[in-house]
């Protein structure tokens, strides 16, 4: 295998807090073992329009708290055309890249699967994403500090649901992810949590709020992901006024606040941990595998496998959801 001496680096997809904390570990690890490092901007995107430039330790100063991505992001849809990709390797070629390290979700681990196996560029992944839909890892940058946001969003809106004895509808992030929905709704003492991966039942969830009204619940809060198949807030909330109409139901929706923000600790550190283990994988000989956490343990998933579509959703913290809710 060719020896590694330069080395690029990009954010993709979704931006998540904690994607500049793993780009400072790369690049300092990576300057560390002396490497060369350069930066991509707006993620394979920058690939393509050659906007790459050259990282020193000095570039990753005072960001390590800082949420978004200093090297910009972006969904690339030209990405999936050879043309686009040939004008990428070129770029690469051009200025004697031997290996990326993609910070990002199965989208980005997609197009670096068809990438290293049309040019045999041995590629890294870092999971980034808010969603902690990838298999192969326990944990995503930036789902700590995302499930955070929501859970303070949504005490401050249990203040005033209590105040006025009035049921809200929460929609958090997830358009294919329930995780930030189910953490969030357990970390809130949610009454219901509906998420994508379960299809969502909406007589069984009228009856509860039934039952809740017949116990004289005082609060109701119901969290739902964005991609929940009976719809978002707004749908749930017509829906339980028609059946209810003396309920008064609100609905929020949370948004883009969930992405930003600074980091929390924890995704400080497990994101230092996955930039700094990448580029010590790379010096290893690893190539066209995201690095991820399992157990407390760093592992690798050959990209093809790490998708959202393998992600499993445990059963049993759905299950517990349920009877904590009760
Ligand atoms: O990055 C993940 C995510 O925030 C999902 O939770 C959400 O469905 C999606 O991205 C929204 O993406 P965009 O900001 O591109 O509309």
């Amino acid at each position: 295998m060719k020896e590694i001496k330069k080395i690029a680096v990009l954010t993709s997809g979704g931006d998540a807090p904690g994607m500049n904390a793993a780009l400072r570990a790369v690049v300092r690890t990576a300057i560390f073992n002396h490497l060369e490092v350069y930066g991509v901007r707006f993620g394979f995107l920058g690939l393509v329009n050659n906007d790459i430039f050259k990282m020193e330790t000095t570039t990753v100063s005072n960001i390590i708290q800082r949420g978004g991505t200093i090297l910009k992001t972006a969904r690339c849809e030209e990405f999936k055309t050879r043309e686009a990709r040939k004008m990428a390797f070129d770029n690469l070629t051009q200025l004697g890249i031997d290996a990326l390290i993609l910070i990002g979700g199965d989208g980005t681990f997609n197009g670096g699967k068809i990438f290293s196996n049309e040019y045999k560029m041995p590629i890294i992944g870092i999971p980034g994403t808010i969603d902690n839909d990838i298999a192969g890892t326990d944990y995503t940058i930036g789902f700590d500090t995302a499930v955070n946001t929501a859970v303070e969003a949504i005490d401050k809106i249990r203040d005033t649901a209590d105040a006025h004895n009035r049921l809200f509808i929460v929609e958090v992030m997830g358009r294919d992810s329930g995780y930030i929905a189910l953490h969030s709704g357990i970390a809130c003492g949610a009454e219901d949590i509906l998420i994508p991966e379960e299809t969502t039942d909406m007589e069984a969830v009228l009856d509860r709020i039934n039952e809740d009204k017949k116990r004289k619940k005082l609060v109701n809060i119901i969290v739902v992901a964005e991609g929940d198949d009976f719809g978002g807030a707004f749908e749930l909330q017509k829906r339980i006024k028609e059946r209810f109409p003396e309920i008064d139901a609100r609905s929020t929706v949370l948004g883009h606040i969930q992405r930003g923000g600074a980091p929390s600790y924890f995704d400080r550190v497990q994101a230092s941990k996955l930039g700094y283990e990448a580029v010590n994988a790379l010096l290893d000989g690893k190539q066209n595998v995201m690095i991820g956490w399992r157990k407390r343990k760093i592992v690798f998933t050959a990209l093809e496998k790490a998708t959202k579509q393998n992600a499993p959703m445990s059963k049993e913290l759905l299950k517990m959801a349920k009877i904590l809710s009760s």
